[in-house]
C-alpha cells in the first residue's frame, strides 16, 4: 500500500524496515552536508488542518533533507475558510502535479477517506483521537535507541488517553515489537474499548511507574475535553503528575518520555521533563530522520 495512515496497517518487518532507513538518515542528518539528493523529482505537500509544531516542522525538515519540493499549506489561512471541500482542497492542490500528502486533520479516519478519493500517497500526520503513526515510530525508535530493544520492554502510557491518538498508535506498534503495555490514567480518561486491546490498566500511577521500564506521559487535551470527564487540573497533577520526588522514591530508574506540548507542572514537572531520564528532546530529534525513513520509502514505490 503506498500510504501510511496508522500503525495498525503495519507489521513486524515494516517497522523493522523504517528503523534501519532511519538509522541510515540519523547519520546522513549528522554530518555537515546533511542534504541527500534521493527525492528531487518529488512534490509533497503538508497538509495542516489543526496546528502542531513538531509533527509540521519536523516534516517539512525530513522532506527538505530529501531533497523534495515542499508546498505548506495551513487551513486557518485557506479557502477552507470560504467552504472549499477537503476532497476539492487536495485535488487542486494534487492537479499542481504533487506527489505525496502529509495530513493532519481534527477527524478520526481523514487520512483513510482521502486515500480513497485521491489519487496520491497519504501519511496520517495525526488524525482526531484516532491514530499518530509516525509519532509512535519516532517513540518506539526512541526506546529502541535508549534501551537497546523494544522487544521485552514494560511501557505505560500515562494520563489522558481518551482522547489520545498518540497512545492507540503507540498500542499498536509497541505490541508489533513485543514489549508489554500498560495504561494509566483517571478512570474517566480510558476509553471502555481498552479491554480489547490487550493491555493491562493501572488507576496508581506509583504501581504503574514501578512496574514500568518506560513511562510516555500524555498531554491533558482540555481542547478535546469535555468537562465531566476530567477532574479538576490540581487533581490529575496529584494523582498522575510525575515529579523528581516520585521518581527518586521508586526501586529503578525509569526512562520518561513525552509527545509534546508539555503542560509544565501538570502532567510533568520541569526538573523530569530537564532530567537526564527524560528523552523528549532526542524523540524530537529522532522524528526527523523517521520521517525521513517512511517518506523515502513509500516514494520509491512512487517512483516504480
Ligand atoms: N507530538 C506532536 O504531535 O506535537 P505537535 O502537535 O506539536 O505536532
Amino acid at each position: 500500500v503506498n500510504h501510511l495512515l496508522g500503525i495498525k496497517y503495519l507489521n513486524k518487518q515494516d517497522i523493522q524496515l523504517i528503523f534501519e532507513t532511519a538509522d541510515h538518515f540519523k547519520e546522513v542528518i549528522n554530518r555537515p552536508i546533511k542534504k541527500v539528493p534521493s527525492l528531487r523529482d518529488i512534490t509533497i505537500a503538508n497538509l495542516f488542518f489543526e496546528n502542531s509544531t513538531r509533527t509540521k516542522l519536523s516534516f517539512e525538515l525530513a522532506e527538505k533533507r530529501l531533497s523534495a519540493d515542499v508546498l505548506n499549506f495551513s487551513s486557518s489561512q485557506s479557502s477552507v475558510k470560504k467552504g472549499e471541500t477537503l476532497i476539492d482542497t487536495v485535488n487542486n492542490i494534487l492537479s499542481m502535479k504533487v506527489d505525496m500528502v502529509v495530513m493532519r486533520h481534527p477527524n478520526p479516519g481523514a487520512g483513510v477517506f482521502l486515500s480513497k478519493h485521491v489519487d496520491a500517497s497519504i501519511i496520517n500526520a495525526g488524525d482526531g483521537a484516532h491514530e499518530h503513526p509516525t509519532q509512535a515510530l519516532l517513540d518506539s525508535y526512541s526506546i529502541r535507541e535508549r534501551l537497546g530493544d523494544v522487544k521485552g520492554k514494560r511501557v505505560v502510557i500515562v494520563g489522558d488517553i481518551l482522547h489520545s491518538r498518540v497512545a492507540l498508535s503507540n498500542i499498536f506498534a509497541l505490541q508489533l515489537q513485543g514489549a508489554q503495555v500498560m495504561v494509566c490514567g483517571p478512570k474517566t480518561l480510558i476509553p471502555k474499548y481498552i479491554d480489547k486491546l490487550g493491555v493491562k490498566v493501572e488507576t496508581s500511577l506509583r504501581k504503574a511507574l514501578n512496574w514500568c521500564d518506560v513511562a510516555n506521559m500524555l498531554r491533558v487535551q482540555n481542547e478535546r475535553m469535555d468537562i465531566s470527564y476530567f477532574p479538576s487540573t490540581r487533581e490529575y497533577t496529584q494523582q498522575f503528575g510525575v515529579n523528581k520526588a516520585l521518581l527518586d522514591s521508586l526501586d529503578k530508574e525509569i526512562t520518561i518520555m513525552h509527545p509534546g506540548p508539555i503542560n509544565r507542572g501538570v502532567e510533568i514537572t520541569s526538573d523530569v521533563a530537564d532530567s537526564k531520564q527524560s528523552i523528549i528532546l532526542d524523540q524530537v530529534q529522532n522524528g526527523v530522520a523517521v520521517r525521513m525513513a517512511v517518506i523515502y520509502l513509500l516514494a520509491s514505490k512512487i517512483k516504480q
